[in-house]
């Protein structure tokens, strides 16, 4: 087969960026801390590129100047003891290590300093195997998997965990948090661009950690009142029978033990808050998006879709009919 360089160079290239893409990264912040890391990052990977470049490229060179030659036995011209090379050598990359810990000290610092503003608002993170729970005191707001905040405000976050120890991570706005059961820690996020950041649990804490995903909804102050405002609002009366069996099922039958329906009887709390099911775009930990047809398949089995959840529950097809028919409403 004919070497096609091309081709190499394209394989190479989808390996390197086919893992990017729509994912996201730091090295496109959107937020004071996401940022101090980003001009750490390149400036780290400027330095060893310039390492790389002349090491290899001096090795290279070497390796073509005193190349074995046909009909020529004699060796290169040897060198012993060359007491400036040797400390060249040494001082370089003894000032190069300096310079980095100097740095990332300088960035350890500006990512840990408290917020610079006063905060905002408040927002209690919660960890559970494997979804998000976000929780606004202030404005009695429970929802999960979806964090909005007001673009440019500084938001207070508190975390904590029901189960095992999870890792906050939204990479173009923060940097890692844990998140430990019996401890609270702290941290803030000040999103200066809007737009929708995606969030990933960053600890390993069981088969579904890859899949305890976010979305940080970074709008503008009047977007952000009106989300809060609709999401202050109790669950809507059903209206037709198949709404009102699913109604029924949601407040005193099954799911009542680990869901709640705000102004209802169904106060479970090991599940997310229904009540505005329908104004997120994800649902499960954000691992599926919010439509009918996921619904449905989450209902029939969701065991299937996400192994080892917590929501273990066997639904007759008429059951199913009757929980979309009502949840659809929650907006
Ligand atoms: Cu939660 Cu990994």
């Amino acid at each position: 087969m004919k070497f096609d360089i091309k081709r190499w160079v394209v394989l190479g290239a989808s390996l390197l960026l086919g893992g990017c893409a729509p994912y996201p990264t730091f090295l496109d912040p959107a937020s004071p801390i996401a940022g101090h890391e980003a001009s750490l990052y390149r400036i780290i990977l400027i330095m060893a590129l310039v390492v790389f470049v002349l090491v290899e490229g001096a090795l290279i060179l070497i390796l073509i100047r005193d190349r074995g030659r046909k009909g020529d036995n004699t060796p290169p011209k040897q060198v012993y003891g060359n007491t400036r090379l040797e400390v060249t050598w040494t001082a370089i990359p003894i000032l190069l290590v300096i310079a980095l810990f100097v740095m990332t000290v300088q960035t350890m610092h500006a990512v840990a300093a408290p917020a610079p503003q006063k905060s905002d608002l408040n927002v209690q993170v919660t960890g559970h195997q494997w979804w998000w729970e976000f929780s606004y005191p202030a404005l009695g707001i429970t929802t999960a998997n979806e964090l909005h905040i007001p673009v440019g405000g500084t938001v207070q976050i508190t975390l904590a965990s029901v189960d095992v120890i999870h890792s906050f991570w939204v990479p173009q706005l923060s940097g890692k948090t844990d998140v430990i059961p019996g401890q609270t820690n702290h941290m803030w996020l000040k999103g200066e661009k809007i737009g929708v950041y995606h969030g990933q649990c960053a600890e390993f804490c069981g088969t579904n950690h890859a899949n305890m995903r976010f979305k940080v909804i970074v709008e503008s102050q009047a977007d952000f009142n009106a989300w809060a405002a609709s999401q202050q609002k109790d669950a809507p009366q059903p209206q037709t029978d198949a709404e009102k069996q699913g109604y029924k099922m949601i407040t005193t039958g099954i799911c009542s033990n680990c869901h709640t329906l705000n102004g209802t009887d169904a106060k479970g709390t090991i599940g997310p808050n229904l009540t505005h099911l329908f104004s997120r775009t994800s649902f499960a930990g954000s691992t599926f998006d919010l439509n009918q047809s996921n619904l449905r398949s989450w209902l029939q089995d969701t065991q299937a879709m996400k192994p080892g959840n917590d929501m273990v529950v066997k639904l007759k097809p008429d059951e199913i009919d009757a929980l979309i028919a009502y949840l659809t409403q929650l907006k």
